[in-house]
């Protein structure tokens, strides 16, 4: 499928992850040029290219790097490369197979931010892309794209990587700094956000992998180029996580507003044995699922919520006519109820007893009251818990509910059936 490659543009060129192959690409190119630029000029480049962050809450790059707090230094960049969104997994193919390319992004940002610190927090499981990630780092240091005074500009910037433990809370920007701190990964209350008190309590940007890979390509082309892609507010191409029942399951990239159906028609290969569309996921678990008559929809934030979900982390998870809704959401519950942090009793209570009752409803024991009553548990979650976890484990419930609450019942009938039989 013909689309406007950015970021996977290059993804199958052979030892892409050394530094002599990405520089032949014109790698690193943009660094040399950067430095003749203010670095509020980069900044004032990444807000005019529309850029938005790609971790799922599309917050406006630019403006996210302009809010930092004035005059207090250090500062620090945070990538957050804590991929744990069930059905995401785009963020590990750019750091597997294209690691130069988030190192030059991380440069242009700190840059740009002043920053002479940078970290990328990979989830525990990354271990093997941290090795990667490591030795791209070690090269960039060895050309002079890191460390002391680069390339002669007077810059300084430092980068690490940083392991988490295998926490999807830690995804979630306030516990990621808390981890790398050396605490225990809990999530802390915003404002102030990371901007202006984040990683020891001072300005912090945290930028998803995948949008700091954008960063160079905006830098090198021009925010015209980029903002030319896309729809009138969301710019750019996005990276999709296509997984479920299609012929080609896999990470695509296509121009945002690209129409939901195509994605899974044209790029995943149709779907799986010719099978009906029952319901997709189109952002990853947290947010909500929608059925198949809104499968039209075009993939971009505003379209995607205006249908009443979200674009999220870029995951489309598609569900054929062979799904049991009730027992795909009970799969969901029981990861939210297993990653709570247990901070706050809605999101600790709440996940549970979610997970308890779908439990009971899928094997028959589910009384006629217990469908309303995890309506109410939703209602009691969203946006009451201390963290956006709470209100993602509500997602899958809540629009199960909206849209398949036929699922739900049959089940509670077949029990009340079996039980007058019996
Ligand atoms: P958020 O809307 O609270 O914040 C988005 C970003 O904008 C943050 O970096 C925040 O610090 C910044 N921001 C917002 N208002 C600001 C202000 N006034 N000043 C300075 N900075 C400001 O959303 P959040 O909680 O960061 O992310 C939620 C999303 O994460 C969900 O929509 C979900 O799709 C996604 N997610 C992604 C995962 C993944 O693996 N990629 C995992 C779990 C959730």
């Amino acid at each position: 499928m013909e689309s406007p490659l950015i970021l996977l543009k290059d993804i199958d060129t052979p030892n892409l992850t050394s530094i002599d192959v990405y520089e032949k690409l014109g790698g690193y190119q943009s660094l040399k040029k950067a430095f003749q630029h203010q670095p509020e000029e980069i900044v004032e480049m990444v807000k005019a290219s529309g850029l938005r962050g790609r971790g799922g809450a599309g917050f406006p790059t630019g403006l996210k790097w302009s809010f930092l707090a004035k005059d207090v230094f250090p500062r620090y960049l945070c990538c957050n490369a804590d991929e744990s969104e069930p059905g995401t997994c785009k963020d590990r193919e750019l750091l597997m197979k294209n690691p130069h390319m988030l190192i030059e992004g991380m440069i242009l940002c700190s840059y740009a931010c002043r920053i002479n610190t940078a970290y990328n927090y990979l989830r525990g499981e990354f271990w093997e892309l941290a090795d990667v990630f490591d030795k791209a780092v070690e090269e960039a240091y060895a050309r002079g794209y890191l460390g002391k005074n680069i390339m002669g500009s007077g810059f300084d910037l430092e980068m690490h990587s940083h392991l988490g433990a295998g926490a999807y809370i830690c995804g979630e920007e306030s516990a990621l700094l808390t981890s790398l701190e050396g605490c225990r990964g809990e999530p802390r209350l915003k404002p102030p956000f990371p901007a202006v008190e984040g990683l020891y309590s001072k300005p912090t940007v945290v930028n998803n992998v995948e949008t700091l890979c954008a960063v160079p390509f905006i830098f090198n082309n021009g925010p015209e180029a980029y903002s030319a892609i896309g729809t009138e507010k969301s710019k750019g191409t996005k990276l999709v996580s296509v997984s479920g029942h299609v012929n080609k399951p896999g990470n695509y990239e296509v121009p945002m507003g690209t129409p939901t159906r195509d994605i899974i028609d044209k790029w995943a290969g149709g779907m799986r044995n010719g099978n009906k569309l029952k319901a997709f996921i189109p952002g990853g678990s947290s947010v909500p699922m929608l059925p198949a008559d809104k499968v039209d929809v075009p993939y971009d934030y505003e379209s995607l919520m205006e249908a009443g979900s979200m674009l999220g982390s870029g995951a489309l998870i598609v569900m054929d006519e062979t799904v049991n809704v009730v027992e795909e959401t009970l799969r969901l519950t029981y990861f939210y109820m297993h990653e709570s942090c247990g901070k706050c009793t809605p999101c600790r209570e709440g996940t549970r007893w979610m997970h308890q009752i779908l439990s009971q409803i899928l094997t028959k024991q589910g009384q006629p009251n217990q469908v309303d009553l995890l309506n109410d548990i939703c209602d009691n979650m969203a946006f009451k818990c201390f963290c956006p976890l709470g209100d993602a484990a509500v997602g899958p419930v809540a629009s199960s509910i909206q849209y398949f609450r036929e699922d739900y019942e049959a089940l509670i009938e077949s029990m009340k059936t079996a039980d007058s039989v019996g």
